[in-house]
């Protein structure tokens, strides 16, 4: 199989943003941890963070032509703003799982509505770094034979 990890804006900061809401660890943490459980399931694994709308759908798009299976990803503050990457998501044929660290839910109301739920198979929100890992596993398990 083959999965990619997508991260957006301000990712690159967990560790040392706001970690009382998004916790300590940083994102070579959670990435090295899914490389991990990947490579034990024998997944082929990408993880990626950009700053850049942009950069995250020219990522989606490289994904639908390369084999990917399924896309695990935490749009960040492009959930909540995002009909392009909607629609580079809606473009993909393979899975798609949204994770978010926080419970949105539980925030502001402008956190609650997300463009990417419109197209995701799962979203997962408020387990903090457990959710990525979660979100692996189901991946993982979805193409198991
Ligand atoms: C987030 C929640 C978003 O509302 C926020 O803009 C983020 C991170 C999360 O992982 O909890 O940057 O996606």
């Amino acid at each position: 199989g083959k999965v990619l990890v997508l991260h957006g804006p301000n990712l690159n900061l967990l560790g040392s943003r706001q970690p009382e809401i998004y916790g300590y660890e940083t994102l070579d943490d959670i990435n090295n941890r899914l490389r991990e459980k990947a490579v034990l399931a024998d997944w082929d694994i990408t993880c990626l963070q950009s700053n850049h709308e942009g950069g995250l759908i020219d990522a989606i798009h490289t994904a639908r032509l390369d084999g990917t299976q399924a896309i695990i990803i935490n749009p960040a503050a492009y959930t909540h703003t995002s009909v392009a990457l909607l629609d580079a998501l809606n473009a993909f044929e393979g899975k798609v799982i949204e994770v978010h660290l926080s419970n949105v839910h539980k925030r502001e109301t402008f956190r609650h509505h997300s463009y990417v739920s419109l197209r995701a198979d799962g979203v997962i929100a408020g387990l903090g770094v457990q959710g990525y890992r979660a979100a692996l596993e189901a991946v993982i398990s979805a193409f198991q034979a």
